[in-house]
């Protein structure tokens, strides 16, 4: 069967490289960072079109699509309007709210055969996608969609996104749930040559850790696996933690548990202070080589070229932006089970 797909907003290809593992041609991704084309290009083996969604065309598309066969639009908007670190603050103004139009409109010009959009879990609130369902309706595509725990489809994280999926030939849904019990952070990087805080392994430049000022290198040989900052002596403890309106916040400054599945990643999963990112017995937050498994990608997935320095930042945002693998992979498994029934 041949299914040409498109990936706009494709960042490093997390949904891209899922996506191809289930035989379906990725021609092309669309985004606008250009620290994404070195892994995009080089991993996938497709084009990586630096522009914004905003100036692309139908036309442009089209012409991305190859000839015979089905074609998927493939996507998943910026996630920052949404999302619930935002703590229900009036997101209106954002510039990237519009970007879910951006898509639609697309949508509506291209028609494809099947559409795929991923979000986080709390995008199904806001009129935005109420309009994108809507649209797809008048448009006859019969629309399924749902918030999916990652963790089902192989990804060794407690991660919840929601997941659309439209196509012009009848019903489609996501494929059931593949596994009973999550991945925990022991199977996916366990092997892993041990390193200190600050250091770069010597194998591989992207299994680097952070470094940790003196403080919080005490902090994180005081934190239990599991644990909080709470359970920290209290000459430890930041300032801000000891007020009262802290002590809500306990989700930072934690080790991940070997036997558990890690918590969501973020562009920042390589900082021990911005999440439960602590590497479960090693004194150090997780390595970037780390957070990019914990994501799905394999060890050998490039992110920067070899004559070129990991900059911490740049790679961390590309990694926490993506859609995890496995879950690219169930949402490709479940377009070619419904186009194979037709
Ligand atoms: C959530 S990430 C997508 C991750 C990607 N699907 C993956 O699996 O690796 C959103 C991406 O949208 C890109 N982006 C933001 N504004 C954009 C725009 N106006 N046009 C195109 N891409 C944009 C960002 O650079 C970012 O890589």
């Amino acid at each position: 069967m041949n299914i040409s797909c498109i990936d706009l907003f494709c960042g490093a290809g997390g949904l891209t490289y899922g996506i191809k593992k289930e035989g379906i041609h990725v021609t092309a991704g669309i985004d606008t960072d250009p620290a994404c084309r070195y892994p995009y290009e080089k991993n996938n083996k497709a084009k990586f079109i630096e522009k914004d969604i905003k100036e692309i065309t139908a036309e442009e598309l089209k012409e991305l699509f190859t000839e015979d066969g089905y074609t998927v639009l493939a996507g998943c908007a910026p996630c920052q309007p949404f999302s619930s670190y935002r703590h229900g603050q009036n997101s209106k103004d954002d510039h990237k709210w519009g970007l879910l139009y951006e898509f639609s409109r697309l949508a509506k010009s291209v028609q494809p055969d099947i559409i795929t959009m991923e979000n986080v879990s709390t995008v199904s609130k806001h009129q935005v996608f109420d309009d994108f369902v809507n649209e797809l309706k008048e448009l006859n595509y019969h629309v399924w969609y749902s918030v999916i725990d990652c963790s089902k489809y192989g990804s060794p994280q407690t991660r919840k996104r929601m997941v659309l999926l439209a196509s012009k030939h009848g019903e489609i849904r996501m494929i059931d749930p593949i596994y009973d019990k999550p991945k925990t952070v022991e199977q996916v990087i366990g092997k892993l040559k041990p390193i200190k805080a600050g250091e770069t392994s010597s194998i591989d430049p992207l299994h680097v850790s952070a470094s940790l000022t003196p403080l919080n290198l005490k902090r994180i040989k005081a934190s239990k696996p599991g644990g909080t900052w709470r359970d920290w002596p209290t000459h430890l403890v930041a300032k801000c933690h000891k007020e009262k309106s802290g002590k809500t916040y306990p989700s930072v400054y934690g080790r991940m548990q070997w036997d558990k599945p890690a918590p969501t990643m973020t562009t920042q999963c390589y900082g021990f202070g911005n999440g439960r990112f602590g590497h479960p017995s090693q004194d150090r937050a997780i390595s970037l080589r780390e957070a990019a498994l914990l994501q799905g990608f394999p060890e050998t997935y490039q992110f920067v070229p070899e004559d070129e320095q990991v900059m911490m930042t740049k790679v961390g945002r590309m990694i926490g932006n993506a859609v995890p693998v496995d879950l690219g992979q169930a949402v490709g498994r479940s377009i070619v089970n419904h186009l194979s029934s037709l």
